[in-house]
């Protein structure tokens, strides 16, 4: 959610009101997702590096917005069948905010439609140590349970048995959500910001240049429909590229000396 401090300062406002201004656009977009059955929508409200980078005056703003945001909407996400969650290190927020989205979750949590996740004094890499950690912590735990070394407990399965992309998937703190289809970025950042970067290996990425506070339903529903004109391929050729495909490339030494014989009638071939 980038650019509320652009879109203030485009107004000559104070930075805060952009974040106000934000906390409004994560409303219209939830009730849009809600609208569609969206499954999952993950918001990146607030990162670890912006916990330790920005002015306190900002942080104790946002967490106030926060709050005060929590607790105008439970009634909204109820009606909208929105179950509320948050990933991040959440324990190092402030108590009373801890609490309030406590209460939060509990109040939406029978509900059936759209998971807004909140990412919350979030970071990725951070993320990715608090998976090693548990693993480690859970391995541990076996071992003393069986009365071996940890050693030992490795060598009767074996590390591959142990560790894989699995394991490290389920001590994410998204272990319960599927990896994100689309990722939307706003304000025309072409960065990911230490956001999810395990889960986000193969999804489809959509930059605009609109700021958050202007960002609404319908500019989620643009994205959308641009991820559905995507091909994704995961890695291999996709859907419309069949072994006759394969068969007709043309031998890729070929295709080189063309390009060579090319460049160097225009005198650009490499030296
Ligand atoms: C990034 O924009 C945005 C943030 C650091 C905070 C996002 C918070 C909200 C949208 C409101 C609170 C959240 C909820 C869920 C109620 P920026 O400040 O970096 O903008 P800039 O890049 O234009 O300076």
């Amino acid at each position: 959610m980038d650019g509320n401090g652009r879109w203030a300062g485009k107004r000559s406002l104070k930075r805060f009101l952009g974040h106000q201004q934000g906390a409004e656009s994560v409303q219209f977009v939830v009730e849009t997702a809600s609208r569609i059955n969206l499954p999952f929508i993950t918001l990146y409200a607030f990162s670890l590096e912006n916990n330790l980078r920005r002015p306190k005056s900002e942080v104790n703003f946002l967490m106030k917005l926060l709050r005060s945001y929590l607790m105008g909407n439970v009634k909204r996400m109820n009606d909208n069948n929105v179950r509320m969650e948050y990933i991040g290190r959440i324990c190092e927020l402030p108590s009373e905010v801890q609490d309030t989205m406590q209460w939060a979750s509990e109040a939406t949590a029978r509900n059936t439609g759209t998971t807004l996740t909140l990412a919350l004094n979030y970071g990725s890499r951070s993320e990715i140590v608090d998976a090693a950690r548990s693993i480690v912590t859970d391995l541990i735990a076996e071992a003393h349970q069986r009365g071996c070394s940890l050693e030992d407990l490795i060598q009767v399965d074996g590390l591959e048995a142990r560790l894989d992309e699995h394991h490290i998937s389920d001590h994410l703190y998204t272990a319960h959500m599927p990896d994100p289809d689309l990722v939307i970025r706003t304000s025309g950042e072409q960065r990911i910001s230490n956001f999810l970067l395990w889960q986000i290996a193969y999804s489809e990425i959509f930059i605009t240049d609109r700021l958050w506070p202007d960002f609404r339903g319908i500019h989620l529903l643009e994205a959308i429909q641009n991820y559905q004109k995507r091909e994704r391929r995961f890695g291999g050729l996709g859907e419309t590229f069949t072994d006759e495909d394969l068969d007709a490339l043309e031998p890729a030494a070929e295709v080189a000396e063309e390009i060579v014989t090319e460049l160097t009638s225009k005198q650009l071939a490499p030296r």
